[in-house]
């Protein structure tokens, strides 16, 4: 029997992101050159969550953005969900010592089917995680059902890849560096060239606040950095 598309993509996907689990943090900072600290922190400065809240960290990877949060609201608690065990498992060996292990809870979960009551988080997070999901939609739907009436989601995620940024510097580095630099490290040019043919195929910053207010979100705002070539996407449930 063959697995339908989305079923397809997401075992692709998760089996590419649990190849290259180890080298995951090294390759973000060196391709960023550090600037996906400096993102994930807007992102969480983004959040507002009340002090001792629950805030969902979908698509939570090794854990960057859960232990942001926690940096900046010591007394959160932090529902890290991923349907990669290695990039969770790797996050959880390196980052959750102490007050972090208490804190944070990192679960194996599909974004597209959350094992989260009705409206029980403050607020989610998703940084670079939803270009990787299929169909879009479902998980939109999944964190508004999750979400408490004024809750907020605060997405990171590349602009589109193929409107041409610093005269197509970029677009270069996008198409030709970032796949090499990626199999040198990770032995895994596959993964990189995923990475760039997502960017390049994910809509435009218009189109996904289009997007968000479609699928039921209010409030839709959005904040370029690095000349666009990352923008933060803010999103409100209705009260
Ligand atoms: C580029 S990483 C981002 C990790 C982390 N948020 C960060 O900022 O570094 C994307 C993550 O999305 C996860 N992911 C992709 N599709 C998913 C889905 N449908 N449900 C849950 N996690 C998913 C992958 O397993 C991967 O860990």
């Amino acid at each position: 029997m063959t697995e339908a598309p989305a079923e397809a993509h997401g075992h692709k996907v998760a089996a590419m992101f649990g190849r290259i689990a180890r080298w995951y943090d090294f390759l973000n900072r060196l391709l960023s050159l550090g600037q996906d600290v400096w993102w994930r922190y807007r992102l969480v400065r983004a959040v507002n969550p009340p002090p001792d809240g629950l805030v969902l960290d979908l698509a939570a990877g090794t854990l960057d953005v859960s232990v942001e949060l926690l940096r900046q609201h010591p007394d959160l608690r932090v529902a890290a969900l991923d349907f990669t065990l290695p990039m969770l498992a790797v996050g959880r060996e390196r980052k959750l010592k102490g007050a972090r292990a208490e804190r944070i809870f990192p679960v194996q979960a599909d974004g597209r089917a959350l094992p989260l009551p009705d409206a029980s988080v403050d607020a989610v997070t998703i940084a670079f995680g939803i270009r990787n999901i299929k169909p879009r939609a479902e998980a939109y739907a999944e964190i508004l059902r999750v979400l408490k009436p004024g809750g907020r989601l605060c997405v990171l995620e590349f602009g589109t890849g193929s409107r041409r940024v610093w005269k197509g510097l970029y677009n270069f580095y996008l198409d030709k560096l970032l796949p090499a630099i990626g199999r040198l490290v990770s032995r895994d040019e596959g993964a990189y060239r995923y990475l760039a043919d997502t960017i390049r195929a994910f809509p435009d910053e218009r189109a996904l606040a289009r997007e968000l207010l479609e699928a039921g979100f209010a409030k839709v705002c959005h904040l370029p950095m690095l000349s666009g070539i990352v923008f933060l996407h803010v999103a409100g449930k209705a009260d």
